[in-house]
């Protein structure tokens, strides 16, 4: 039996989706991955307080606690490196990770967004604003994506979708609560789907290049 992948998951805010998967992870007798470290850029995120209720340890890490992007960035690796993380699963991280960790670990980062990519993706695109777009451009649906990340924002290979309604009268607040509810389902089946490619050493297919136009 291989040992299961140790995931850390880095989050921003209220955790909804590390609290998703926490809780599908460690509900799994054969889950393929483990919740080791919860990383935040900010000091006491709502996501510290589910983090720490799972017995899984925090760690604020933000460039601000550096003086320069470097230093940051090997903090970041040694972080994760002396845990022995094997995977980054972004839920809710509302900073670009730094170059040298993408490369790292490269095609063993998953970030989860809330429309249907290409469209509605990219730098400024982040909680309410996608469904404010979403409703704006008259879509009839939306959903949620999980992709690969790479450099840049929301532009990495799409390895999972939902689709999601948009309904008459649907509100941004209304909409968002219809896709957040999809993306607890699909955040941990993907994660864990991958975490299972990742340890049998299968090549996963996803279409390579950017997604984005
Ligand atoms: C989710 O909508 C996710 O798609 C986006 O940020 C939100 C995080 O919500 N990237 P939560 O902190 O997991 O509740």
């Amino acid at each position: 039996m291989n040992e299961r992948i140790r995931v850390a998951v880095f989050a921003s805010g209220g955790g909804s989706n590390f609290q998703a998967l926490q809780s599908a992870l460690a509900a799994d007798d054969d889950a393929p991955a483990e919740v080791v470290l919860c990383i935040s850029n900010n000091p006491d995120p709502g996501v510290f307080q589910r983090a720490r209720a799972a017995g899984i340890e925090t760690l604020r890490l933000s460039p601000r606690m550096f003086g320069e992007e470097a230093e940051y960035e090997r903090a970041l690796l040694r972080a994760l490196e002396e845990r022995r993380v094997g995977m980054i699963v972004l839920a809710g991280y509302m900073r670009q990770l730094p170059p040298g960790v993408v490369n790292v670990y490269r095609r063993r980062i998953l970030n989860i967004h809330p429309a249907l990519l290409p469209r509605h993706g990219g730098r400024g695109m982040f909680g309410a604003h996608v469904h404010e777009a979403v409703i704006a451009a008259g879509d009839a649906e939306s959903g949620v994506t999980v992709h690969l990340v790479d450099e840049e924002y929301d532009t990495g290979p799409i390895i999972a979708q939902e689709r999601v309604p948009v309904l008459p009268g649907d509100t941004p607040e209304v909409l968002a609560a219809r896709v957040l509810e999809a993306e607890h389902r699909l955040y941990p089946a993907a994660v864990m789907d991958w975490a299972r490619k990742l340890r049998t050493g299968e090549e996963p297919a996803v279409r390579e290049g950017r997604n984005m136009p």
